[in-house]
């Protein structure tokens, strides 16, 4: 099997000190490519340094609505620079989340605009993390993001109806460990109607363990299998055919080289 982890934080301090055996245990397991993505600057280094460091890994770039507060004019040039490193094949993760709102709304949608900008600039992706703010995302995306060509809703926990939005206007959607939980029905819900073509699944480690993994309190790519599996079960399809079609729809949106 061949899948690619299209979000995981491999620089976070629970997963950086040990990455090469997490490498391992995922090639093992399956995960053979690795979306590492950066948070602030500090993280987006660290995304980038792994990238170069792996095979098969490559980094994500961008300003976690969490860290919009720290942004000034000299951080998006500063993300800018990385963003044209080698091994980053996208921007993110960007967007809006009004659950914590640790940064302000308003600045919050000024520096998620700021990022669809640098990544029309620079013809990168864009990978999304929305919470609770659906709308607004939606609304910034048509208003900031026309030169965008492709957008990804990172950990979608939202409802079959926002799915189908999204993938009326071409939009992506990945998801997490999140649906193999209990009380997931309506994650599951919009899983069943993405299409493989548009669909991604990713850990969001450290967070998240999948079922039935759940207790392991450090999430890591090597677990985002248990997921694969129980959505082809979900999806009714046979394992190694959905396997090779997310893989292809997760290269063909990050762009990868065909290997
Ligand atoms: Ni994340």
């Amino acid at each position: 099997m061949e899948l690619i982890d299209t979000h995981c934080h491999l620089g976070f301090e629970q997963l950086a000190n040990d990455v090469e055996a997490i490498v391992e245990r995922s090639i093992e397991a399956g995960v053979t490519g690795w979306i590492t993505v950066g948070t602030d600057i500090q993280q987006n280094k660290k995304a980038i340094e792994l990238a170069d460091k792996f095979e098969n890994m490559y980094a994500a770039v961008g300003i976690h609505p969490h860290d919009a507060k720290d942004v000034n004019s000299k951080t998006l040039t500063n993300l800018r620079e990385l963003a044209q490193s080698r091994k980053v094949v996208a921007i993110g993760e960007t967007g809006l989340d009004f659950h914590y709102n640790f940064s302000e709304q308003s600045v919050q949608r000024r520096v998620f605009a700021a990022q669809l900008k640098i990544a029309t600039e620079l013809n990168l992706p864009v990978i999304i993390h929305s919470r609770e703010a659906f709308d607004d995302t939606i609304d910034i995306l048509e208003r900031h993001g026309g030169g965008v060509k492709k957008v990804v809703f990172h950990c979608f926990g939202g409802s079959a109806s926002q799915a189908k939005l999204i993938l009326d206007k071409g939009f992506y959607v990945s998801f997490t460990g999140v649906v193999t939980f209990k009380n997931a029905q309506t994650a599951r819900q919009a899983a069943e109607i993405v299409p493989l073509d548009k669909l991604m699944l990713e850990t969001d480690c450290p967070y998240m363990s999948p079922e039935p993994m759940r207790k392991q309190k450090i999430n890591e790519p090597a677990l985002m299998i248990h997921t694969a599996r129980y959505l082809a079960d979900l999806k009714k399809m046979d394992f190694a055919h959905f396997c090779r079609n997310i893989n292809l729809t997760s290269k063909t949106f990050f762009s990868l080289p065909e290997k």
